[in-house]
């Protein structure tokens, strides 16, 4: 009896913590599945959203970048836009 009702407990867990995952990927960006890695190339970003000031330490990736979003390498070159 014990042991069934951990295994039900123990079900759940696991389809809530999938739906979590699941869910805040694709939360991240538009409903693309986007990894959340930094990426190490981009020295900061310029957003619409921000009124185009410089962001910096900025924790984004092509992928994860917002919409309009322009992400800078640190010799000032466009590395990507972000969609
Ligand atoms: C900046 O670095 C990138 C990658 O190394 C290179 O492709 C690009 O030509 C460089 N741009 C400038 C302005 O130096």
């Amino acid at each position: 009896m014990v042991m069934a009702i951990n295994r039900v407990i123990c079900l759940a867990l696991l389809l809530l913590s999938g739906t979590f995952l699941l869910g805040s990927k694709v939360e991240s960006a538009d409903g693309k599945a986007c990894t959340r890695n930094c990426d190490p190339d981009v020295a900061y970003m310029v957003c619409p959203s921000s009124g185009h000031r410089i962001i910096k330490q900025v924790c984004v990736n092509c992928c994860s970048a917002r919409k309009g979003c322009k992400l800078f390498r640190n010799n000032g070159s466009v590395k990507c836009i972000g969609n």
